[in-house]
């Protein structure tokens, strides 16, 4: 297997650009599907699982063409079944947004059950009652496939989630972007990605208010026209580069980024001394002065602090003299990636949700494991605060979710490359 090599001991310096969010991304590319004509669709992180999605559209009959890097022109107009069965589909947690996509456009969906990053139980019971409102009956087959259907195009309906799920949210927005009359989604999530995904409905003629409120409204539109949009910066890549610039007490300039975003991760951050300053659509993140203070994060959905930027803020707090602490309030099982930190050094003890980080030991190398995506960018941090080279292995993971990640960590002085597995290289003649 492919491994990264980070060489420790640098202080990041330089200037990041950020890529589009792989989270929108991931639910912009389906909802092309329920478009009536084609769409270009800009700033698309170059990442596996979008390679994936795109994959899988095509399965499907899709025409995606890759215009350039971060380009993509969809046609979805010749998928003709309402079916995503193939090994591609579950080989990714997001492609749960075929659900509701084809639902909207067939009112039918069968779709493989969802893979993708593994921190728990990942139910969708969100999902199918949402869909169940709006006349979409669903089952499971053998466990692996689920299936939705209505007899007649889905209708809007009142729909409360239970808890604040960004999925389920978007997915009952692909529902009812094109079903019968008003949809209402209480208690909806409010992350950046869905304020995206509403805009990108909205500029192809769907009916959309509230998104980026806990009150969501769509009323049903029949027709959906093409056109060319740009994906908003992803705001956990940069969490992660600003987390990265401050465990190895650098000073990074974070570009093309949209600064709101980054308020929670931006305030724990200044809470700890790191020194923020903030531009249109950049923020530079000095930790030089020295000496950061630690802190207690809890993982809340937005606005509160993301879960998906907790692993790289254990490493960052890791090396923090005293105690912190973190609360994961999102996930079940969410510190798989301890025990790789702790055999890096670090002193970290979870007791249920909450993970007690004794900071400031100085880091040490080791052979690490990957345990999923953040789990990932959390060694890579660790590993260049390290003393010695760290072989961090699963890094298809980190590919998942992380464009040119060795490009940009080296374009900040960091010593990090990849080891290619000679048993993994494919000979094309
Ligand atoms: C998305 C992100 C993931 C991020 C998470 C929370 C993608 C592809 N993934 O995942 O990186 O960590 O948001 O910001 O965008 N839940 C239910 N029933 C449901 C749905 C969710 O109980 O039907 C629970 C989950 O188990 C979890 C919580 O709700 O405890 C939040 O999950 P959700 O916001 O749905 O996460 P995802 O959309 O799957």
């Amino acid at each position: 297997m492919d491994k990264f090599i980070v060489k420790g001991g640098c202080h990041l310096n330089g200037e990041v650009s950020i890529s589009g969010a792989k989270n929108a991304a991931l639910a912009i590319i389906p909802a092309v599907i329920l478009c009536d004509e084609p769409c270009r669709i800009e700033n698309v992180p170059n990442i596996s699982d979008v390679r994936l999605i795109g994959k899988i559209l095509c399965e499907m009959g899709a025409n995606v063409t890759r215009v350039s890097k971060n380009v993509l022109d969809i046609d979805a107009r010749n998928i003709k079944y309402p079916v995503a069965v193939s090994n591609s589909v579950r080989g990714m947690r997001a492609s749960y947004y075929l659900l509701g996509a084809l639902l909207g456009k067939f009112h039918k969906a069968s779709v493989a059950m969802p893979g993708g990053c593994n921190f728990g139980v990942r139910p969708i019971d969100q999902h199918l009652k949402g869909f169940a409102a709006m006349g979409g009956k669903s089952q499971t087959l053998n466990g692996a496939i689920v299936e939705v259907s209505s007899d007649r195009k889905l209708h809007g309906a009142h729909i409360y989630l239970d808890v604040v799920s960004v999925g389920a949210t978007m997915n009952i927005m692909l529902a009812a972007v094109k079903a019968e009359g008003l949809t209402v989604i209480e208690n909806a999530a409010k992350e950046p990605h869905i304020v995206d995904l509403a805009n990108f409905l909205n500029s192809m003629g769907a009916n959309i208010r509230g998104a980026g409120t806990d009150v969501i409204k769509v009323r049903g539109v029949n027709y959906l026209k093409g056109v060319t949009y740009s994906i908003i910066p992803d705001q956990i890549e940069a969490g992660t580069y600003m987390a990265a610039a401050a465990a190895t007490r650098g000073k990074v300039l974070v570009k093309n980024v949209i600064p709101k975003h980054l308020d929670s991760i931006t305030a724990k951050l200044s809470e700890m001394g790191v020194e923020i300053t903030e531009y249109d659509e950049a923020v530079l993140v000095d930790a030089t002065q020295g000496n950061l203070r630690v802190c207690n994060i809890k993982t809340m959905p937005h606005p509160g602090f993301p879960t998906d930027c907790q692993p790289q803020f254990a490493a960052l707090l890791a090396t923090v003299d005293g105690t912190s602490t973190i609360k994961e309030s999102v996930w079940d099982n969410r510190y798989q990636y301890v025990g790789e930190l702790v055999r890096m050094g670090a002193n970290i003890t979870v007791e249920g949700r909450i993970a007690i980080i004794e900071g400031g030991e100085l880091l040490n190398s080791a052979p690490v494991k990957a345990t999923d995506l953040r789990a990932g960018a959390a060694l890579i941090i660790a590993a260049l605060c390290a003393d010695g080279d760290t072989e961090i292995s699963n890094i298809e993971y980190i590919e998942r979710g992380y464009e040119e990640v060795v490009e940009k960590f080296r374009s900040l002085g960091a010593d990090i490359r990849k080891k290619f597995d000679p048993e993994t290289v494919v000979v094309t003649a």
